[in-house]
């Protein structure tokens, strides 16, 4: 093992999993350009592992965890595998060319996984772990095991199995709360007799990945790290499966913010924990809780006036961490309409994106109407306007949106025309009535993509204050499978972007579609 791989004592290693588990998320989906904006915000983050992705899953998935190793230097880069020898083949195919790559195998052990989902006996179990870490070995040297629903396996059983992992070679052995059922307490002196029980456990660094079904996916992580454990996995946002894993971002900044409680914390650049954040949520389309702690939009807000004045003040009677440190830079004004392309420029390499002169030429007019619209143009609005450049110009993607207008109200049948360009490079235009204006929009441009799905979330959200704001619009569509897609759009014109992200939503379906498999253990 390399000299960084070794969890020290005041160190955490801080693994990232938003690509992988929180992919698991249901109604997400990424396109392969998403997984890698997020992967190089992730590195800018300076996490120290990420799990690109389920490589023997799909050939989408296969793909993006191969580019994200082929360009992500600095952390390592981890494809899940299950313990099977196709997979773990297959995750060393997609990380090969990793500057750091590791294989993370995985295999359930609690006797209601073991009896019902692999229906093997313990012994089967723990030869095919075993077996699983010695093939990942022969391939590569950073090796993780995780043993699955751990806090619901026999703690005999589970140091017994994971001594036997550490002695095939695991470097890495990750106690997983799979489904959220363990308390703080519980979890931690679980993590304590994993020290106390495992002869070899000096060998390996231990890891936990909580899910958060009760809600303590970051209490159970925290309370690990106080009995030794020096890995921690979760994703921004806490997003992942059913009600998600530990929110990376309050993981961090507990450690940091109470480093004289824990006395270990992360490397991470916190600053770039806000910008982290918004993406995410942009790219899933999964909105943040205004309450989120780190995050929400209100998490820096004072509403009574008797915190407003006790922290005008002093600003720590009511503020335990600096807002700049986690990144967040209120709604600043920064921009109006008479700034020009290098204010434009300089304002958006502020925020972390490097614009080549095609895509300021491209961006520059639709800034000026944005701020023709606003007057005043923040940074919130910004990143709106860049989130909504990104969708546009993804080459996967297939429709286009050009124009809608509507007829709407209480007086008339809401009826919409609204024209899309085709991916055969055509311009379409179609008018069409329905129950309100946005329904009417959905079925025009129906009637010009060769899609069927069904809309099963609308949802608006403004990026600002102000009657003026962009309105964020979220929608999410379903296939005929059953499978769930989200899309986006942005404009000051909520019906404007309604259409953007109804059109937004197909295009992904079509990208994203043909690559659903469901993965199960017996196959
Ligand atoms: O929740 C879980 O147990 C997992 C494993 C694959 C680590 O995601
Ligand atoms: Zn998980």
């Amino acid at each position: 093992m390399a000299e960084s791989d070794v969890a020290t004592n005041d160190k955490v290693i801080i693994f990232d999993t938003t690509l992988r588990d929180g992919e698991q998320s249901a109604g997400a989906g990424l396109t392969p350009d998403e997984k890698m904006r997020i992967a190089r915000q992730l590195q800018k983050l300076g996490v120290d592992v990420i799990e690109a992705g389920f490589a023997a899953s799909s050939p989408g998935d296969f793909e993006a965890v191969q580019a994200i190793a082929r360009e992500i230097k600095g952390p390592i880069i981890a494809s899940l595998a299950r313990a099977v020898p196709g997979d773990i083949d297959a995750a060393w195919e997609a990380i090969k060319d990793a500057e750091r790559p590791r294989i993370h195998t995985f295999l359930s052990t609690s006797e209601i996984h073991m009896a019902h989902q692999m229906r093997k006996g313990a012994e089967d179990i723990l030869g095919m772990a075993v077996d699983a870490v010695t093939r990942a070995k022969t391939h590569c040297d950073d090796v993780e095991f995780s043993p699955m629903d751990a806090t619901r396996t026999d703690p005999e059983w589970l140091y017994k199995l994971v001594e036997a992992v550490i002695d095939a070679g695991a470097t890495t052995v990750n106690i997983p709360d799979t489904v959220g059922y363990s308390n703080p307490e519980e979890f931690g002196a679980l993590i304590k007799g994993v020290f106390d029980n495992v002869p070899n456990i000096d060998k390996a660094t231990v890891s936990v990945h909580c899910h958060n079904d009760l809600g303590l996916a970051a209490a159970n992580s925290l309370a690990a790290v106080e009995n030794g454990a020096r890995q921690v996995e979760g994703c921004i946002n806490g997003l992942g499966e059913r009600a998600g894993n530990a929110s990376l971002e309050e993981v961090i900044m507990a450690l940091e913010t109470r480093n004289d409680h824990y006395g270990a914390k992360s490397d991470i650049n916190t600053e770039e924990i806000g910008p982290s954040s918004r993406l995410v949520a942009d790219l899933f389309g999964f909105a943040i809780q205004p309450n989120k702690a780190i995050v929400g939009q209100n998490a820096f807000r004072h509403g009574s006036g008797i915190h407003q004045d006790a922290y005008i003040k002093e600003r720590t009677t009511f503020e335990i961490m600096e807002p700049e440190s986690v990144g967040w830079r209120g709604e600043a004004i920064v921009m109006g309409k008479l700034s020009g392309r290098a204010g434009l420029r300089s304002r958006l390499g502020d925020l972390g994106y490097e614009l080549s002169d095609e895509e300021l030429t491209d961006l520059f007019p639709k800034y000026k109407i944005l701020a023709d619209q606003k007057r005043e143009v923040t940074d919130f609005d910004l990143q709106a306007l860049m989130s909504e450049q990104h969708r546009f110009s993804d080459t996967d993607l297939q429709y286009r949106f050009e124009g809608v207008k509507v007829e709407a109200g209480d007086m008339v049948t809401p009826t919409a025309t609204v024209t899309v360009g085709t991916p055969e490079g055509e311009s379409k235009t179609v008018t069409s009535k329905g129950t309100g204006p946005v329904d009417a929009v959905c079925k025009a441009i129906d009637q010009i993509v060769d899609q069927s799905c069904n809309l099963t979330e609308f949802a608006v959200a403004s990026v600002t204050d102000g009657i003026d704001a962009i309105g964020e619009v979220t929608i999410r569509v379903e296939d005929s499978n059953g499978h769930i897609y989200a899309g986006r759009g942005g404009d000051t014109d909520i019906i404007v972007a309604s259409a953007k992200a109804y059109i937004n939503a197909i295009n992904r379906m079509s990208v994203l579609g043909p690559d659903q498999t469901e993965l199960t253990f017996s196959e």
